[in-house]
C-alpha cells in the first residue's frame, strides 16, 4: 500500500480506526480479531484506537486489549506497525463521553494504555480532547513529560482548532506529529486544520472520515458525486470518498472505522485509487 508519514515514520495512506469494535453494536471477538487481520494482510499498519473505547467504564481499554490480542495473534510481521492511541476522554457511563485533561490522570493513563498494549513506550500518544476544565497547556504539558520520559515515542492531539495546534506545536518544542479532527464529505469545518497541517507538516488524521458509524452506508445517496464517480470508476462511493481525502493534501492519512473484514479490505484500496483533478474539482465543492 501506499505510504504516508507520521513524524519520520512512514505508515499506510489508510489506516484502521479501532472504535466500532469496541463500543455499542461492536461485533463477537473473533470477528474483531478478523477484521484487524484483514486490516494488516491489506497492508495497513496504522491502527487508531483510544483508552475510551469501550461500552462503560469498567470496560476501559476494551480496544487497547483487543488491538494488542490481534497483533500478538497475526502469523505475519506486525514490527511495523504503529498503534496510535488517546487520552483524556472517558467513558464513566453508557451515554455522554466525558473529559479528563488533569496531567496526573493523563501520565496514569498514559501509563496503563502501555501496559495494555504489551509495549515499553506508546508509538503515537493523542491528547483526546480539550477539557474546558483544565488549560490547554497544562494538559499539553503532561504529554510533553511523556515525550520526554520516553513513555510515549510521538505526540499528536485530537479535536484541536488552529490556534491549539500552534499553542501544543510550541508547547512540545517542536515535536507535534499529527492532528485528528472530525472530517468528512458532509462535515468539511476542519479543512482550516487540515491546510494548517499541511503548512506546518504535520499529519492529519480525518476521523469519522466517512461521516460516521451508521451514516457511512449513505454516502453515496447523501452525496451524489461520490456516487456518480464511484460508477465511472467501478469502485465505491466510500473507497472515492478515502481517495478524495487522500488527494487533498499529502499530509492526509484517513483512519475508516471497520467491524467487518469486507469494509478496511475495500477502504485500503483507496490509497491506489487515482482521481482525475477535474474528479477532486466537482468533489470539493
Ligand atoms: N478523535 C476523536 O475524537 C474520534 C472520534 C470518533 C472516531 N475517531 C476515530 O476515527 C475512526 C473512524 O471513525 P468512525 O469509526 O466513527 O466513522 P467512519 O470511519 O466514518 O465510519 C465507520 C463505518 O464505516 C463503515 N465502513 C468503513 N469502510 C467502509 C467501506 N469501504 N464501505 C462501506 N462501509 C464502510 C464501517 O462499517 P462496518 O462497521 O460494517 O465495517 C463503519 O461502521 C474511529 O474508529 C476512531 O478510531 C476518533
Amino acid at each position: 500500500m501506499r505510504e504516508r508519514n507520521i513524524g519520520q515514520i512512514s505508515v499506510s495512506a489508510i489506516g484502521l480506526g479501532g472504535m466500532p469494535l469496541s463500543i455499542e453494536g461492536r461485533p463477537d471477538e473473533a470477528q474483531a480479531i478478523a477484521t484487524i487481520h484483514a486490516a494488516l494482510d491489506a497492508g495497513v499498519t496504522l491502527i487508531d484506537t483510544a483508552d475510551a473505547y469501550t461500552l462503560a467504564g469498567d470496560d476501559q481499554g476494551h480496544n487497547e486489549e483487543l488491538i494488542a490480542r490481534a497483533l500478538r495473534e497475526y502469523g505475519g510481521d506486525t514490527s511495523n506497525v504503529l498503534v496510535a492511541t488517546k487520552g483524556g476522554h472517558l467513558r464513566p457511563e453508557p451515554g455522554p463521553w466525558d473529559q479528563n485533561g488533569d496531567p496526573a490522570y493523563l501520565k496514569e493513563a498514559a501509563k496503563a494504555s502501555a501496559a495494555r498494549l504489551g509495549v515499553d513506550a506508546i508509538g503515537l500518544y493523542q491528547f483526546h480532547r480539550p477539557d474546558p476544565k483544565v488549560p490547554y497547556a497544562d494538559s499539553v504539558g503532561a504529554v510533553r513529560d511523556l515525550l520526554d520520559d520516553g513513555v510515549i515515542r510521538m505526540a499528536g492531539i485530537s479535536n484541536a482548532d488552529p490556534d491549539q495546534i500552534r499553542e501544543a506545536q510550541q508547547i512540545l518544542g517542536g515535536r507535534l506529529v499529527s492532528v485528528q479532527n472530525q472530517f468528512s464529505p458532509r462535515f468539511r469545518s476542519s479543512l482550516p486544520e487540515l491546510e494548517l497541517c499541511a503548512e506546518l507538516g504535520l499529519a492529519f488524521l480525518p476521523w469519522s472520515p466517512l461521516g460516521g458509524i451508521g451514516r457511512a452506508a449513505d454516502l453515496g445517496g447523501e452525496g451524489a458525486a461520490f456516487e456518480k464517480v464511484a460508477q465511472a470508476h467501478g469502485v465505491s462511493p466510500q473507497q472515492v470518498c478515502l481517495a478524495w481525502e487522500l488527494a487533498l493534501a499529502p499530509i492526509v492519512i484517513p483512519i475508516p472505522g471497520s467491524s467487518r473484514p469486507a469494509s478496511i479490505q475495500d477502504s485500503a484500496l483507496a490509497a491506489e485509487l487515482e482521481l482525475t483533478a477535474a474528479e477532486i474539482e466537482e468533489l470539493s465543492k
